[in-house]
């Protein structure tokens, strides 16, 4: 499973993906505005040409908030969301990040596990932060 960072040529296949994996998805113009800012940066796994899980990020000072995470479905359970988590955290420290954020479903059982296998630990929740009114928990790992 070899990692790489996005390229402009990656997008369709990743709205794609975030469109099978969300009820609100990034779509393609979403996408490229993020991959077109400096603060930003997305890595993924590619397999015979086939994008099979993603990450996105973007830096705010000393902190890294990770934006985007998902892994195509017939590909889960095999470690693949973990790799792109690391690799986002990876590029994080490069970049000089102290601490990485994110925010997660409340109902979002899996991805709240695959965080706290990480090493991400709760914060608090922010009521109906999404925008089908569902809350969110604010997760942090120190980097
Ligand atoms: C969350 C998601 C990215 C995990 O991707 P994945 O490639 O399956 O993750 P991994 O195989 O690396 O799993 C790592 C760990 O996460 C946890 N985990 C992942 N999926 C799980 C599930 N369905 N049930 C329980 N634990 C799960 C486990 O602890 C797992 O470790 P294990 O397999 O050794 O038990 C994937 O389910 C997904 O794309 N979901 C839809 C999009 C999404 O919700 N993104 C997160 C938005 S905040």
């Amino acid at each position: 499973m070899n990692g790489r960072f996005w390229t402009i040529a990656d997008l369709d296949q990743i709205a794609r993906i975030e469109a099978e994996c969300f009820s609100d998805p990034w779509n393609r113009r979403m996408l490229a505005e993020a991959f077109l800012s400096d603060r930003f940066f997305g890595v993924l796994l590619e397999e015979n040409g086939v994008v099979t899980a993603y990450g996105g990020a973007a830096m705010a000072g000393d902190d890294a908030e990770i934006e985007l995470i998902a892994t195509s479905e017939m590909y889960r359970r095999c470690g693949r969301g973990g790799k792109v988590l690391a690799d986002l955290l990876e590029e994080a420290v490069r970049r000089g990040a102290k601490r990485a954020f994110l925010e997660v479903r409340v109902s979002n059982a899996a991805a709240q596990l695959l965080y706290l296998k990480s090493g991400f630990r709760g914060l608090y929740a922010r009521s109906r932060y999404y925008p089908d009114g569902e809350d969110a928990i604010v997760m942090v790992k120190t980097l």
